[in-house]
């Protein structure tokens, strides 16, 4: 692709943290003009683009390196998402209404019949279009100041984890495209619920931010979580997780019981003069004082979702070939963490 080699880093807060208008009035400008403009989220930073414009969309493709049959969100500010989907059926509208109502702005992408409105190529040909209204006032301020929504994957290369800061955009893309901005850490850390309102009933395509508990809630029914599928390239993905290796760092990620299981595999490793690096939580520092490099996570699931991203990129960094992480439960978030720690050790 042509390089574009000055991608701008812009600060989207003035010092005082009130958003900097003219700021997201450049970056709407370039999203309006056809160009790419990553911004942050509550969960990781978004490549943006107009979810109107197909050839725009397909500058994302490029850029990212992102196989054409992995379709792209688009992030909405507000109701006239409905407009873009096509919920004809009125069980499905009632509980996309639902959950729009109870979960927007937030980390859930609704999977719904496509609109007219969106090019082929955001949802990868698929007849369903994923929409969210993240909960960012960057993002939301950069939707309405574009004037259409935005399609967004996370703002990384193609397989490689999703980036947290604008840092780590650029470490990815610096080159590829026009504008980055930063709006500081993403609160969450992990990448948005996205939940299929198409079928019989509601499935969770990629566990994420918001837990299957909270959407059981707020449909007072149960919702299920699709089991991974063996990958068929030539036909359009549901989601990432179909694929096996994904947010995945460079190093080989390998997932271990308990402390005493992980402590077992870094002598292992370290015998076999491999580079391990460590990614742990508080409570395990204590039994891992002077293993290095190691990162050190809070204890709390919402802190190691948080942290997660960057402490691999970080041990990637500090040139581990192995990093060793302990599993976590399987409740609340610790789905979206436990899932994506599979798919980055596969
Ligand atoms: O939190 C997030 O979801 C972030 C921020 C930027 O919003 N975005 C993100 O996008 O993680 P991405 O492209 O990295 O992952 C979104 C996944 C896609 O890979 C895709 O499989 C699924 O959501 N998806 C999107 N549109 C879909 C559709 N029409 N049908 C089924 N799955 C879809
Ligand atoms: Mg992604």
């Amino acid at each position: 692709m042509q390089l574009n080699l000055d991608t701008q880093l812009l600060n989207a807060f003035l010092p005082d943290g009130i958003l900097a208008d003219e700021i997201i009035a450049k970056a709407a400008e370039m999203i309006r003009a056809g160009g790419l403009a990553a911004f942050p989220t509550e969960t990781v930073y978004g490549l943006g683009a107009n979810a109107l414009d197909g050839n725009a969309v397909a500058k994302i493709f490029e850029a990212k390196q992102r196989p054409l049959n992995d379709p792209i969100i688009v992030h909405v500010a507000d109701g006239a998402w409905e407009e873009l989907a096509d919920a004809h059926n009125a069980e499905m509208r009632q509980m996309a209404r639902a959950l729009a109502r109870a979960c927007w702005p937030g980390p859930l992408t609704l999977v719904l019949p496509r609109g007219g409105r969106i090019p082929a190529n955001v949802t990868a040909g698929l007849d369903k279009v994923g929409l969210r209204m993240p909960a960012h006032p960057v993002a939301l301020a950069l939707i309405r100041a574009s004037g259409v929504p935005i399609a967004a994957p996370s703002a990384n290369r193609f397989g490689h984890t999703s980036p947290t800061t604008a840092a780590h955009v650029l470490d990815d893309l610096r080159g590829r495209i026009d504008l980055v901005l930063d709006g500081g850490p993403a609160s969450i850390g992990v990448e948005s619920t996205v939940l299929d309102l198409t079928g019989a009933a509601p499935q969770i395509l990629r566990p994420g931010g918001l837990s299957r508990e909270r959407l059981e809630e707020v449909l007072a029914r149960p919702v299920s979580i699709r089991q991974r599928q063996t990958q068929n390239q030539s036909e359009a993905m549901p989601a990432p997780g179909m694929m096996e290796r994904h947010y995945a760092p460079g190093a080989k990620l390998i997932l271990c019981k308990d402390t005493p299981d992980l402590l077992a595999r870094r002598e292992a490793y370290a015998a076999q003069k491999l580079r391990v690096g460590l990614l742990i939580t508080q409570a395990q520092s204590a039994a891992c004082a002077g293993l290095t490099p190691q990162f050190v996570m809070g204890n709390a699931l919402a802190e190691i979702a948080r942290e997660l991203y960057a402490g691999m990129r970080a041990l990637d960094a500090a040139g581990a070939q192995v990093i060793l992480i302990t599993q976590v439960e399987r409740a609340g978030l610790g789905e979206a963490i436990a899932d994506r720690l599979r798919r980055a050790a596969a």
